[in-house]
């Protein structure tokens, strides 16, 4: 069987992704900060701290199939414990398990419909991708006023998707690809935290749809990227948001 690490197994996306994995056989060692019995094996981890990150990647088992990048902070947290989480401990665990990892594996990154505005944003993007735990992350947010309008929540993204881009097949000797996901709204517990900072933006962009996504949306998408069936994708970000790209690209309901 095919084993899969699967980060933010706790709640909403990471949980449902756990649940659909395992009930299709494989076994599915979770991380999280919180504690569940979602995963087959669960690791407890802040991936907020460079320390733990780096503890966490010594103890995780070897010759995993793949590894979702799942955990990740609504914008209502604060900006630089936000990039952490969301962009920079998930590059640091990503880097430190590659070795790890089994040859073809597959890592999957939940990005977000939020980073649909990469291309317009690459110099505050390559700021971001620059950034690592001993530089000042702070600073970074403040100069780019990212606490203002769940900027560091869509700059995080941006940025994730152009380092999964960037990253599709850096490990090709290994046949070790990278790819993502971009949901819409999803009804987790953090959908309340994206509609409080966006406001009447984010009830403009639910209108566009039939409903919000829910996690039984996403999941399967995470599992085919995790999959072997998937293995020409490297560096795709696929839409999972219920038309609302398609209709941001057209401009047409
Ligand atoms: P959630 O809040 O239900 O689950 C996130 C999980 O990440 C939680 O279990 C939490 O404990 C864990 N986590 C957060 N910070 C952590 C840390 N420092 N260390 C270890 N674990 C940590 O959220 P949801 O909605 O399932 O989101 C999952 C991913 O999907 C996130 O990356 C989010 O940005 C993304 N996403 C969510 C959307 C939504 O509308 N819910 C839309 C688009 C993307």
């Amino acid at each position: 069987g095919r084993t899969y690490i699967v980060t933010g197994a706790a709640s909403g996306i990471g949980a449902e992704t756990c649940r659909q994995l395992r009930a299709a056989g494989a076994r599915v060692i979770g991380v999280d900060r919180h504690d569940t019995d979602n995963a087959d094996e669960l690791f407890l981890s802040d991936l907020s701290d460079p320390a733990a990150i780096d503890d966490l990647a010594t103890r995780l088992p070897e010759g995993a199939d793949g590894l979702a990048n799942i955990a990740g902070l609504p914008p209502t947290a604060a900006p630089d414990l936000l990039l952490k989480v969301n962009l920079i401990g998930l590059r640091r665990l990503t880097e430190r398990l590659v070795p790890k990892l089994a040859d073809g594996a597959s890592i999957v990154n939940l990005a977000s419909l939020a980073g649909f505005g990469w291309a317009d944003a690459l110099d505050q993007v390559r700021g971001a991708l620059a950034l690592d735990f001993d530089g000042d992350i702070a600073g970074f947010c403040a100069d780019n006023r990212l606490a203002e309008g769940g900027r560091s929540y869509f700059l995080s993204k941006e940025a994730l998707i152009v380092w999964t881009m960037q990253n599709r097949w850096t490990w090709r000797e290994r046949g070790i690809r990278m790819n993502a996901i971009s949901p819409g709204p999803v009804d987790t517990p953090i959908l309340p935290d994206f509609i409080e900072t966006l406001g009447a933006r984010a009830e403009e962009d639910m209108r566009v749809m039939d409903r919000p996504g829910r996690p039984v949306d996403i999941a399967p998408v995470v599992g085919f990227l995790l999959s072997t069936g998937s293995g020409w994708l490297r560096g795709a970000n696929i839409a999972a948001d219920g038309g609302m790209s398609s209709h941001l690209l057209t401009g047409m309901h």
